[in-house]
């Protein structure tokens, strides 16, 4: 009886779409959340990237399960490694068509998804854009994601720790990283870092060489491992013949591993580089001192956020959110978001801070 209500409410707000435009849909949908219905076991869609990073490989199966224990169904796509964006895009067209009723993202190209959250919404159903923020739209309706400048500051701070721990004054020849310009979280995880940084460079605390220290000369195509090495090895010919490298601010693991690899071919050692997603890969790597700290960004509890959103909706009830312009302002509004906090992981907390994990906790026992 309360379903029929509810979808009675949503064709309603559909009929005002096709009679008055968006602005009344829009407005009929803001002030009464029962203009949306995510009904107990219906199919929700999760449209995830392509898997350059473990953290995405883990989300379908986290997504199943906190789906299927709240009571829905689970559509999870990733988009294909080539025509990665045209794939993302006709997964979530697919999604709409097939009525699927909520639809979870976390984009390859943030700018790029317009047109499918439009058709979302037009088909009144709610956008909820996870891990990555959907750029230049006003249709996302969420965004849940760790608070991502936070990450980025925790890994300018954890630099200039581990660089004050190896030599304790500077200066210090670093050298900057970031990911894919396609990712909106890229620049914010940039922005963050250099809010600790740039005091440090501009006190000549510490010195890049190679000179290149914006977001647009030190982004990493794709989030890709090759691109970054490539980088890297580019910088050490240029640059580094005799000066010694410090350290490097790396945007997450797997590209810390590229960075490594690029210093090891060229038969040197970085004593200082930084991570994220505590990537298998990189904890032994981090136990042994070869990198230097690490990001934990649970993605169970990522994933468990998103699928608590979908359930408030499914009952009809207002989600908790926050306004966080520094880190959700999508270039036309500020998404209210589910914000989680992030974890630095160094040498010397690892053990306790993978405590919910047995197989992060087992890897930095053994690294001990
Ligand atoms: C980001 C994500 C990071 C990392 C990166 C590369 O959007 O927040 O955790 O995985 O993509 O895939």
């Amino acid at each position: 009886m309360k379903k029929q209500l509810i979808m009675g409410a949503s064709v309603a707000a559909l009929a005002a779409l096709t009679l008055t435009g968006c602005s009344t849909a829009r407005s009929a949908s803001s002030s009464s959340s029962s203009s949306v219905s995510v009904p107990k076991g219906s199919t929700i869609g999760v449209a995830l990237p392509a898997k350059t990073s473990q953290n995405w490989v883990l989300a379908k199966a986290a997504f199943e399960a906190s789906l299927a224990k709240a009571g829905f169904k689970a559509d999870v796509q990733y988009a294909a490694a080539t025509n990665t964006v045209p794939d993302q895009q006709n997964q979530i067209s697919g999604m709409v068509t097939k009525g699927d009723k909520a639809i979870i993202i976390a984009a390859q190209d943030g700018s790029q998804l317009g047109t499918q959250v439009k058709q979302a919404k037009a088909a009144g159903i709610p956008v909820i854009a996870w891990d990555r923020n959907i750029t230049g739209t006003a249709d996302v309706d969420y965004y849940v994601a760790f608070n991502n400048y936070k990450v980025g500051q925790l890994q300018g701070q954890a630099l200039l720790d581990g660089l004050k721990a190896k030599k304790a004054s500077g200066p210090y020849n670093v050298e900057l990283f970031a990911g894919a310009s396609t990712d909106a979280n890229a620049p914010v995880f940039f922005n963050g870092a250099m809010s600790v940084l740039q005091p440090k460079i501009d006190d000549g605390t510490l010195k890049v060489l190679s000179g290149q220290t914006t977001f647009k000369q030190v982004n990493t195509d794709g989030w890709l491992a090759q691109n970054a090495q490539t980088r890297m090895s580019n910088i050490l010919q240029a640059n580094y013949g005799t000066a010694t490298l410090d350290g490097v601010l790396s945007p997450n693991d797997t590209l810390g591993r590229a960075i490594i690899q690029a210093n090891q071919t060229a038969g040197k050692t970085v004593p200082v580089v930084t991570g994220q997603d505590s990537e298998t890969a990189s904890i032994p790597l981090i136990m042994n001192g070869t990198q230097y700290s690490t990001i934990y960004k649970d993605t169970s509890v990522e994933a468990q956020a998103a699928v608590d959103l979908v359930s408030t909706l499914s009952k009809g009830d207002k989600p908790k959110t926050v306004l966080d312009k520094k880190n959700n302002y999508n270039g036309v509004k500020t998404v209210p978001a589910v914000e989680l906090t992030p974890v630095l992981v160094t040498k010397e907390n690892a053990v306790s801070a993978y405590a919910n994990n047995p197989t992060l906790e087992a890897l930095a026992k053994a690294g001990q």
